[in-house]
Protein backbone atom coordinates (compact mmCIF):
# COMPACT_ATOMS: atom_id res chain seq x y z
CA UNK A 1 0.00 0.00 0.00
CA UNK A 2 1.33 3.44 -0.22
CA UNK A 3 3.16 5.44 2.20
CA UNK A 4 4.72 1.92 3.77
CA UNK A 5 8.11 3.39 3.71
CA UNK A 6 6.78 6.25 5.63
CA UNK A 7 7.21 4.99 8.60
CA UNK A 8 10.73 4.21 8.42
CA UNK A 9 13.62 6.72 9.30
CA UNK A 10 15.78 5.46 6.55
CA UNK A 11 13.26 6.14 3.97
CA UNK A 12 12.38 9.57 5.14
CA UNK A 13 16.11 10.45 5.04
CA UNK A 14 16.65 8.95 1.77
CA UNK A 15 13.27 11.50 0.76
CA UNK A 16 14.45 14.73 1.98
CA UNK A 17 14.77 17.24 -0.83
CA UNK A 18 13.19 14.93 -3.36
CA UNK A 19 9.60 15.58 -4.65
CA UNK A 20 7.73 12.46 -4.77
CA UNK A 21 7.13 11.91 -8.20
CA UNK A 22 10.63 12.58 -9.21
CA UNK A 23 11.95 10.03 -6.51
CA UNK A 24 9.07 7.75 -8.25
CA UNK A 25 11.11 8.30 -11.81
CA UNK A 26 14.66 8.08 -10.38
CA UNK A 27 15.34 3.96 -10.75
CA UNK A 28 17.91 3.40 -8.41
CA UNK A 29 16.09 5.87 -5.53
CA UNK A 30 13.26 3.74 -6.16
CA UNK A 31 14.84 0.69 -6.20
CA UNK A 32 16.92 1.08 -3.13
CA UNK A 33 13.33 2.78 -1.04
CA UNK A 34 11.75 -0.43 -2.51
CA UNK A 35 13.98 -2.67 -1.19
CA UNK A 36 14.14 -1.17 2.50
CA UNK A 37 11.03 -2.78 4.33
CA UNK A 38 12.43 -6.40 3.05
CA UNK A 39 15.85 -5.40 4.39
CA UNK A 40 14.20 -4.68 7.84
CA UNK A 41 11.18 -6.53 7.76
CA UNK A 42 11.99 -9.51 5.85
CA UNK A 43 8.68 -10.26 4.54
CA UNK A 44 7.97 -12.59 1.32
CA UNK A 45 7.70 -9.88 -1.57
CA UNK A 46 8.64 -5.96 -2.10
CA UNK A 47 5.93 -3.62 -3.93
CA UNK A 48 7.71 -1.40 -6.02
CA UNK A 49 7.85 2.47 -4.60
CA UNK A 50 6.17 4.12 -7.43
CA UNK A 51 2.36 5.61 -7.43
CA UNK A 52 -1.05 5.23 -9.11
CA UNK A 53 -0.42 8.72 -10.54
CA UNK A 54 3.19 8.35 -12.44
CA UNK A 55 1.46 7.08 -15.74
CA UNK A 56 -0.25 10.18 -15.71
CA UNK A 57 2.41 12.40 -15.29
CA UNK A 58 4.82 10.25 -17.89
CA UNK A 59 1.98 10.65 -20.59
CA UNK A 60 2.30 14.72 -19.50
CA UNK A 61 -0.32 14.97 -17.26
CA UNK A 62 -0.21 18.45 -14.84
CA UNK A 63 -0.23 16.19 -11.56
CA UNK A 64 1.77 16.04 -8.37
CA UNK A 65 1.58 14.52 -5.32
CA UNK A 66 1.19 17.23 -2.56
CA UNK A 67 2.61 16.25 1.45
CA UNK A 68 -0.53 15.02 3.42
CA UNK A 69 -3.02 15.47 0.69
CA UNK A 70 -2.53 13.53 -1.90
CA UNK A 71 -2.15 13.80 -6.07
CA UNK A 72 -3.67 17.38 -7.14
CA UNK A 73 -3.83 17.53 -10.93
CA UNK A 74 -2.80 21.91 -12.41
CA UNK A 75 -6.63 21.60 -13.55
CA UNK A 76 -9.75 19.20 -13.09
CA UNK A 77 -10.67 17.32 -16.49
CA UNK A 78 -14.43 18.07 -16.43
CA UNK A 79 -15.99 18.33 -19.68
CA UNK A 80 -16.07 16.87 -23.04
CA UNK A 81 -13.17 18.57 -24.48
CA UNK A 82 -11.14 18.87 -21.55
CA UNK A 83 -11.57 14.97 -22.05
CA UNK A 84 -10.62 15.02 -25.78
CA UNK A 85 -7.81 17.13 -25.17
CA UNK A 86 -6.66 14.56 -22.35
CA UNK A 87 -7.25 11.87 -24.68
CA UNK A 88 -4.66 12.62 -27.11
CA UNK A 89 -1.77 12.15 -24.74
CA UNK A 90 0.09 8.69 -25.53
CA UNK A 91 1.92 6.93 -22.77
CA UNK A 92 4.84 5.65 -24.71
CA UNK A 93 7.69 2.81 -23.79
CA UNK A 94 10.43 5.53 -24.07
CA UNK A 95 8.15 7.41 -21.29
CA UNK A 96 7.90 4.05 -19.65
CA UNK A 97 11.97 3.91 -19.70
CA UNK A 98 12.68 4.90 -15.90
CA UNK A 99 10.00 2.68 -14.61
CA UNK A 100 11.45 -0.57 -16.44
CA UNK A 101 14.58 0.54 -15.26
CA UNK A 102 13.75 0.65 -11.60
CA UNK A 103 11.40 -2.32 -11.91
CA UNK A 104 15.03 -4.26 -13.03
CA UNK A 105 17.56 -2.72 -11.08
CA UNK A 106 15.18 -3.91 -7.84
CA UNK A 107 14.34 -7.87 -9.37
CA UNK A 108 18.14 -8.51 -9.65
CA UNK A 109 19.26 -7.30 -6.28
CA UNK A 110 16.08 -9.16 -4.54
CA UNK A 111 17.07 -12.57 -5.64
CA UNK A 112 14.18 -15.09 -5.02
CA UNK A 113 12.04 -12.66 -2.86
CA UNK A 114 9.30 -11.63 -5.73
CA UNK A 115 8.63 -8.46 -6.56
CA UNK A 116 4.69 -6.77 -6.69
CA UNK A 117 4.43 -4.53 -9.51
CA UNK A 118 1.16 -1.97 -9.31
CA UNK A 119 -1.11 0.43 -11.15
CA UNK A 120 -3.97 2.50 -9.99
CA UNK A 121 -7.50 1.30 -11.68
CA UNK A 122 -9.28 3.54 -14.22
CA UNK A 123 -11.92 5.01 -12.03
CA UNK A 124 -9.64 6.00 -9.23
CA UNK A 125 -7.42 7.47 -11.86
CA UNK A 126 -10.08 9.20 -13.35
CA UNK A 127 -12.05 10.10 -10.21
CA UNK A 128 -8.67 12.18 -9.22
CA UNK A 129 -8.59 13.81 -12.67
CA UNK A 130 -12.34 14.91 -12.48
CA UNK A 131 -11.92 16.12 -8.85
CA UNK A 132 -8.68 17.91 -9.96
CA UNK A 133 -7.64 16.38 -6.74
CA UNK A 134 -8.77 14.05 -3.41
CA UNK A 135 -12.33 13.85 -3.08
CA UNK A 136 -14.63 12.64 -0.31
CA UNK A 137 -17.43 11.29 -2.24
CA UNK A 138 -16.14 11.52 -6.17
CA UNK A 139 -19.23 13.59 -6.63
CA UNK A 140 -18.06 15.22 -9.63
CA UNK A 141 -16.76 11.59 -11.33
CA UNK A 142 -20.29 9.99 -10.10
CA UNK A 143 -22.39 12.94 -11.95
CA UNK A 144 -20.06 12.81 -15.26
CA UNK A 145 -20.57 8.81 -16.07
CA UNK A 146 -24.14 9.81 -15.83
CA UNK A 147 -24.65 12.98 -17.75
CA UNK A 148 -22.56 12.22 -19.96
CA UNK A 149 -21.97 8.37 -20.26
CA UNK A 150 -19.73 8.83 -23.64
CA UNK A 151 -17.43 10.96 -22.18
CA UNK A 152 -16.76 9.35 -19.06
CA UNK A 153 -16.21 6.15 -21.06
CA UNK A 154 -13.82 7.75 -23.43
CA UNK A 155 -11.81 9.23 -20.27
CA UNK A 156 -11.63 5.52 -18.81
CA UNK A 157 -11.09 4.09 -21.81
CA UNK A 158 -8.15 6.41 -21.90
CA UNK A 159 -7.11 5.84 -18.04
CA UNK A 160 -7.19 2.39 -18.56
CA UNK A 161 -4.74 2.42 -21.22
CA UNK A 162 -2.13 4.22 -19.66
CA UNK A 163 -2.43 2.44 -16.29
CA UNK A 164 -2.14 -0.87 -18.47
CA UNK A 165 0.61 0.25 -20.02
CA UNK A 166 2.46 0.94 -16.61
CA UNK A 167 1.16 -2.10 -15.38
CA UNK A 168 2.14 -3.85 -18.35
CA UNK A 169 6.27 -2.26 -18.36
CA UNK A 170 6.60 -3.30 -14.49
CA UNK A 171 6.03 -7.21 -15.72
CA UNK A 172 8.03 -7.18 -18.74
CA UNK A 173 10.67 -5.76 -16.57
CA UNK A 174 10.43 -8.82 -14.35
CA UNK A 175 7.84 -7.73 -11.52
CA UNK A 176 6.31 -11.65 -10.30
CA UNK A 177 2.59 -10.14 -9.25
CA UNK A 178 0.47 -7.22 -10.41
CA UNK A 179 -1.66 -5.37 -8.27
CA UNK A 180 -4.82 -3.14 -9.78
CA UNK A 181 -5.51 -0.35 -6.76
CA UNK A 182 -9.14 0.98 -7.16
CA UNK A 183 -8.79 2.65 -3.75
CA UNK A 184 -12.00 4.49 -4.29
CA UNK A 185 -14.53 2.24 -5.96
CA UNK A 186 -16.41 1.71 -2.29
CA UNK A 187 -17.87 5.12 -3.32
CA UNK A 188 -19.76 3.28 -6.25
CA UNK A 189 -23.35 1.56 -6.27
CA UNK A 190 -22.75 -2.10 -7.43
CA UNK A 191 -25.10 -1.24 -10.19
CA UNK A 192 -22.49 2.05 -11.22
CA UNK A 193 -19.23 -0.36 -10.44
CA UNK A 194 -20.83 -2.86 -13.25
CA UNK A 195 -21.87 -0.73 -16.01
CA UNK A 196 -19.66 2.46 -15.42
CA UNK A 197 -16.08 1.16 -14.14
CA UNK A 198 -15.75 -3.25 -14.59
CA UNK A 199 -15.06 -2.77 -18.51
CA UNK A 200 -12.51 -0.29 -18.35
CA UNK A 201 -11.09 -2.50 -15.02
CA UNK A 202 -11.36 -5.68 -17.06
CA UNK A 203 -9.32 -3.71 -19.95
CA UNK A 204 -6.35 -2.67 -18.12
CA UNK A 205 -6.03 -5.96 -16.22
CA UNK A 206 -6.32 -7.49 -19.87
CA UNK A 207 -3.08 -5.93 -20.67
CA UNK A 208 -1.22 -8.31 -18.92
CA UNK A 209 -3.03 -11.07 -19.58
CA UNK A 210 -1.03 -12.52 -22.14
CA UNK A 211 2.05 -12.67 -19.46
CA UNK A 212 3.13 -14.80 -16.94
CA UNK A 213 1.74 -12.85 -13.99
CA UNK A 214 -0.91 -13.27 -11.35
CA UNK A 215 -2.96 -10.75 -10.90
CA UNK A 216 -4.44 -9.00 -7.47
CA UNK A 217 -7.93 -6.39 -7.70
CA UNK A 218 -8.05 -4.37 -4.77
CA UNK A 219 -10.52 -1.50 -3.20
CA UNK A 220 -11.84 0.22 0.09
CA UNK A 221 -15.18 0.06 1.19
CA UNK A 222 -15.94 -2.72 -1.50
CA UNK A 223 -17.74 -5.30 0.49
CA UNK A 224 -20.68 -5.03 -2.10
CA UNK A 225 -18.58 -5.10 -5.23
CA UNK A 226 -15.66 -8.08 -4.07
CA UNK A 227 -17.86 -10.32 -6.31
CA UNK A 228 -17.77 -8.25 -9.19
CA UNK A 229 -14.46 -7.02 -9.27
CA UNK A 230 -13.45 -11.23 -8.81
CA UNK A 231 -15.25 -11.32 -12.29
CA UNK A 232 -13.53 -8.46 -13.31
CA UNK A 233 -10.57 -11.28 -14.36
CA UNK A 234 -8.40 -11.13 -11.61
CA UNK A 235 -6.77 -13.74 -9.87
CA UNK A 236 -6.43 -13.04 -6.15
CA UNK A 237 -9.18 -10.44 -4.23
CA UNK A 238 -7.66 -7.72 -1.98
CA UNK A 239 -10.10 -7.07 0.98
CA UNK A 240 -9.67 -3.68 2.90
CA UNK A 241 -10.17 -4.06 6.86
CA UNK A 242 -14.08 -3.99 7.11
CA UNK A 243 -14.96 -7.07 6.23
CA UNK A 244 -13.71 -10.49 8.08
CA UNK A 245 -11.74 -12.79 5.51
CA UNK A 246 -14.50 -15.64 5.65
CA UNK A 247 -17.08 -13.68 5.09
CA UNK A 248 -15.42 -12.09 1.94
CA UNK A 249 -14.71 -15.31 0.89
CA UNK A 250 -18.17 -16.37 1.00
CA UNK A 251 -19.37 -13.40 -1.47
CA UNK A 252 -16.44 -14.22 -3.34
CA UNK A 253 -17.44 -18.00 -3.81
CA UNK A 254 -15.00 -19.33 -1.97
CA UNK A 255 -12.80 -20.64 -5.12
CA UNK A 256 -10.86 -17.30 -4.85
CA UNK A 257 -7.54 -16.46 -2.88
CA UNK A 258 -7.73 -13.66 -1.13
CA UNK A 259 -5.16 -10.82 -0.42
CA UNK A 260 -5.57 -8.94 3.21
CA UNK A 261 -6.80 -7.50 5.94
CA UNK A 262 -4.88 -6.25 9.19
CA UNK A 263 -6.57 -3.11 10.42
CA UNK A 264 -3.69 -0.65 10.32
CA UNK A 265 -5.18 1.29 13.54
CA UNK A 266 -4.58 -1.89 15.32
CA UNK A 267 -0.75 -1.31 14.69
CA UNK A 268 -1.06 1.51 17.29
CA UNK A 269 -3.12 -0.58 19.45
CA UNK A 270 -1.34 -2.47 22.66
CA UNK A 271 0.82 -5.63 21.53
CA UNK A 272 -1.98 -8.23 22.97
CA UNK A 273 -5.08 -6.48 21.19
CA UNK A 274 -3.07 -6.41 17.74
CA UNK A 275 -1.27 -10.09 18.29
CA UNK A 276 -4.86 -11.36 18.55
CA UNK A 277 -6.53 -9.42 15.44
CA UNK A 278 -2.98 -10.49 13.85
CA UNK A 279 -4.30 -14.25 14.73
CA UNK A 280 -7.69 -13.93 14.11
CA UNK A 281 -6.99 -12.45 10.59
CA UNK A 282 -4.91 -15.79 9.21
CA UNK A 283 -7.49 -18.26 11.16
CA UNK A 284 -10.36 -16.33 8.97
CA UNK A 285 -8.05 -16.37 5.84
CA UNK A 286 -8.24 -20.01 6.03
CA UNK A 287 -11.47 -19.68 4.56
CA UNK A 288 -9.86 -19.18 0.96
CA UNK A 289 -7.59 -21.51 -1.17
CA UNK A 290 -5.03 -19.25 -0.43
CA UNK A 291 -4.28 -15.95 1.47
CA UNK A 292 -1.90 -13.58 1.38
CA UNK A 293 -1.50 -11.78 4.21
CA UNK A 294 -1.37 -7.84 4.39
CA UNK A 295 -2.98 -4.69 5.30
CA UNK A 296 -6.30 -3.88 4.70
CA UNK A 297 -5.10 -0.42 3.95
CA UNK A 298 -1.85 1.78 4.32
CA UNK A 299 0.64 1.93 6.68
CA UNK A 300 0.41 5.11 8.85
CA UNK A 301 3.62 7.12 8.82
CA UNK A 302 3.34 7.45 12.32
CA UNK A 303 3.84 3.54 12.92
CA UNK A 304 7.13 2.34 14.90
CA UNK A 305 8.69 -0.12 12.24
CA UNK A 306 9.69 -2.58 15.28
CA UNK A 307 5.89 -3.68 15.20
CA UNK A 308 5.53 -4.24 11.39
CA UNK A 309 8.57 -6.84 11.91
CA UNK A 310 7.18 -7.82 14.79
CA UNK A 311 4.02 -8.68 12.92
CA UNK A 312 5.91 -10.24 10.20
CA UNK A 313 7.18 -12.62 12.91
CA UNK A 314 3.87 -13.67 14.11
CA UNK A 315 2.52 -14.28 10.82
CA UNK A 316 5.44 -16.66 9.83
CA UNK A 317 5.28 -18.58 13.06
CA UNK A 318 1.85 -19.17 12.28
O1 LIG B 1 4.07 2.31 0.11
C1 LIG B 1 4.85 2.17 -0.82
O2 LIG B 1 5.96 2.69 -0.87
C2 LIG B 1 4.42 1.30 -1.97
C3 LIG B 1 4.29 2.06 -3.18
C4 LIG B 1 2.99 2.86 -3.31
C5 LIG B 1 2.88 4.27 -3.17
N1 LIG B 1 1.64 4.65 -3.56
C6 LIG B 1 3.94 5.21 -2.72
C7 LIG B 1 3.53 6.45 -2.02
C8 LIG B 1 1.75 2.38 -3.70
C9 LIG B 1 1.34 0.94 -3.92
C10 LIG B 1 0.90 3.52 -3.86
C11 LIG B 1 -0.47 3.43 -4.38
C12 LIG B 1 -1.38 4.57 -4.24
N2 LIG B 1 -1.12 5.92 -4.35
C13 LIG B 1 -2.77 4.41 -4.07
C14 LIG B 1 -3.49 3.08 -4.05
C15 LIG B 1 -3.40 2.38 -2.73
C16 LIG B 1 -4.12 3.07 -1.62
O3 LIG B 1 -3.46 3.43 -0.65
O4 LIG B 1 -5.36 3.20 -1.70
C17 LIG B 1 -3.33 5.71 -4.03
C18 LIG B 1 -4.79 6.06 -3.84
C19 LIG B 1 -2.27 6.65 -4.21
C20 LIG B 1 -2.36 8.14 -4.28
C21 LIG B 1 -1.54 8.75 -3.19
N3 LIG B 1 -0.16 8.85 -3.21
C22 LIG B 1 -2.00 9.28 -1.94
C23 LIG B 1 -3.45 9.40 -1.52
C24 LIG B 1 -0.85 9.66 -1.20
C25 LIG B 1 -0.77 10.17 0.23
C26 LIG B 1 -0.49 11.64 0.33
C27 LIG B 1 -0.18 12.03 1.77
O5 LIG B 1 0.90 12.57 2.01
O6 LIG B 1 -1.04 11.77 2.65
C28 LIG B 1 0.26 9.37 -2.02
C29 LIG B 1 1.68 9.62 -1.67
C30 LIG B 1 2.53 8.41 -1.54
N4 LIG B 1 2.58 7.36 -2.42
C31 LIG B 1 3.51 8.19 -0.53
C32 LIG B 1 4.15 6.98 -0.82
C33 LIG B 1 5.30 6.33 -0.10
C34 LIG B 1 3.84 9.16 0.59
C35 LIG B 1 4.84 10.14 0.03
C36 LIG B 1 5.62 10.82 1.10
O7 LIG B 1 5.15 11.85 1.58
O8 LIG B 1 6.71 10.33 1.43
Amino acid sequence: MRQAGRSLPEYRELRVGTAMLEACLDPALASEITLQPVRRHGVDAAIFFSDIVVPLRLAGVDVEIKPGVGPVMGAAVRTADDVARLTELTLTDEALAPVAEGVARTVAQLGSTPLIGFAGAPFTLAAYLVEGGPSRDHLAARTLMHADPQTWQALTRWTAEVTGAFLRAQVLAGASAAQLFDSWAGALSLADYTAHVAPASARALASVADLDVRTVHFGTGTGELLAAMRDVGADVVGVDYRIPLDDAARRVGGGTPLQGNIDPALLAAPWPVLEAHVRDVVARGKAAPAHVVNLGHGVPPSTDPAVLTRVVELVHSL
